[in-house]
């Protein structure tokens, strides 16, 4: 009987997306134009003070919260980080989206511009990719994002074999060194040894580089791109770290790319002399130049393929080895229904994909733990933006910014919304959920294209988290740790 509310309301008003998610509820001429409450507060003030509350008095979801319960209104007007009063030349100001019904409008590649707002009005500076606009930040009008969008589609599609292989083989080495340090000491902290299995199986399928080649790479790969990709997205990060220093020392100017030039132009040389293959494709079937074929393939694979999982991963093993509810059992039960015993035996992108739970799994980890929390768009026109309960205008140039942790526990599409159900996508209803599912900046029911900016990678990154629980399964009979450490591996009799 879920989605919640669809039975019950009329058709819904897709914004007119290319993608399927047309979220419930009423449509936009059956709701009140209501004026958009919120305010951006004085120059300066306003978003440091906002600044002030995102990252120290609040944090991001008490910030988004309590602004929705003061307007009683999940769409509004407010400012968010980064705000630098010295410094570059950033507008804080957005409209916040915060039901799925309004957030879906993100999609509307009529209605929004993606130009630059990957994570935000602040871009970090192009010298962190050699002075080239990579994929990510381009609109869909402009020429060249079909063609890096369908070079990267390539690239997935292209490593598929490779990416099975290379995956569990760097599984059998990470989960060796985990129980190695689990047999020395009480835990074995796994993300280090997480991110340099992602990296290394990464560049092997998106590349077609084994790290093996270069022993500097394969030592040190991954703890470049951690620096690399930190001094970008600091400026828009709450780290934790005590306040004041935080706001003082973290948040308050962007970060030159020359603190990280270094390590980049390695891994740069590094595709460079070794990604031969891949480098012509860009090259001669997608019209790229060398310089930037190069440096978009550094970003995918650094910035959404490895930053994407190692958010991801650690939410997921977890979740599963915190669970104390007899998940794993189920988890384990159905793993080697289809799958037969042993590591490896039968797992493959096919079997996985019989598996409902470990999919489900999967799905309900990235609804309440989205990797990437914020998603941005710029109005392209003026227009009207619904959320279940009204209408607001929305004018040309005003940025949107939805939170997705927020927007993922919508009370009118998902029962229980704060409540982790491991079946929650399995079944009809189940399946009928999957087009509010929108970690990969559209539905899960959508498809990537030149046309839009849903992730490449959409139905690989579920699948790939699929393989690894699965994998799990066929070596142990239980694991127990959390998001940082395991404590316990108990292997398969
Ligand atoms: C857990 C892993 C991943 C997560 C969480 C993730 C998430 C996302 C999100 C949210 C976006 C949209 C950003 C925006 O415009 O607002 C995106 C875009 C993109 N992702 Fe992923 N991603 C992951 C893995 C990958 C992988 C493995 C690839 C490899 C090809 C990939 C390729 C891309 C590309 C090319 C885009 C840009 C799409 C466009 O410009 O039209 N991602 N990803």
């Amino acid at each position: 009987m879920f989605v919640r509310s669809m039975a019950a309301a009329s058709p819904p008003p897709p914004p007119s997306t290319s993608l399927s998610s047309q979220p419930p509820s009423s449509s936009p001429s059956q709701l009140p134009l209501r004026a958009m409450p919120g305010t951006y507060g004085w120059p300066v003030v306003g978003p440091l003070s906002d600044r002030l509350d995102y990252f120290w008095f609040q944090g991001p979801e008490k910030f988004f919260r309590t602004r929705v319960e003061k307007y009683k209104s999940t769409v509004f007007r407010t400012n968010i980080p980064p705000a630098f009063p010295f410094f570059g030349n950033v507008n804080p100001n957005i409209v916040a989206v915060l039901d799925v019904k309004s957030f879906s409008h993100l999609f509307d590649m009529d209605l929004v511009d993606k130009r630059d707002v990957l994570i935000g009005d602040f871009r970090p500076s192009l010298g962190f990719y050699g002075g080239v606009r990579v994929g990510v930040y381009l609109d869909t009008t402009e020429p060249k994002h079909a063609k890096i969008k369908k070079f990267s589609m390539e690239l997935l599609k292209r490593s598929s074999e490779v990416w099975l292989r290379e995956l569990l083989s760097n599984l059998d080495k990470f989960w060796s060194t985990i129980e190695t340090d689990v047999s020395k000491n009480d835990a074995a902290s796994y993300i280090f040894p997480l991110q340099s299995c992602v990296f290394n199986f990464l560049t092997a399928s998106l590349a077609g580089v084994k790290t093996s080649v270069s022993p500097e790479i394969a030592e040190n790969g991954w703890k470049i791109l951690n620096t690399w990709l930190a001094f970008q997205v600091i400026p828009t990060t709450k780290i934790g770290i005590p306040q004041p220093f935080e706001e003082l020392l973290l948040h308050t100017w962007p970060y030159p790319p020359l603190i990280v030039a270094g390590g980049y132009k390695k891994l740069y040389n590094f595709i460079n002399d070794h990604a031969g293959e891949v480098i012509r494709l860009g090259e001669e079937e997608f019209g790229l130049t060398r310089d930037e074929t190069i440096h978009n393939i550094l970003f995918v694979l650094g910035f959404n393929a490895y930053g994407g999982f190692s958010v991801f991963l650690p939410s997921l093993i977890g979740k599963i080895a915190g669970d104390n509810t007899g998940l794993q059992e189920r988890l384990r039960t159905e793993v080697r229904k289809v799958c037969g015993s042993g590591s490896g035996s039968g797992l493959n992108f096919r079997t996985v994909n019989e598996m409902e739970l470990v999919k489900s799994v999967v799905y309900e980890t990235l609804r309440l733990n989205p990797p990437v929390p914020l998603q941005f768009a710029r109005a392209r026109e003026d227009f009207k933006i619904s959320s279940h309960d009204a209408v607001f205008e929305v004018k040309k140039g005003e940025l949107l910014c939805g939170y997705q942790p927020l927007v993922m526990r919508d009370g009118k599409i998902y029962e229980d919304p704060e409540e982790f159900k491991p079946d929650r996508f399995i079944g009809q209803t189940g399946s009928e959920l999957l087009s509010y599912l929108f970690w990969s900046n559209g539905p899960q029911t959508g498809t990537p294209s030149e046309s839009n900016k849903q992730c490449a990678a959409k139905d690989v990154v579920t699948l790939t988290a699929c393989l690894i629980i699965a994998d799990l399964f066929l070596r142990y009979d239980s694991v127990t740790g959390d998001m940082s450490s395991i404590k316990t591996v108990v292997k398969a009799k």
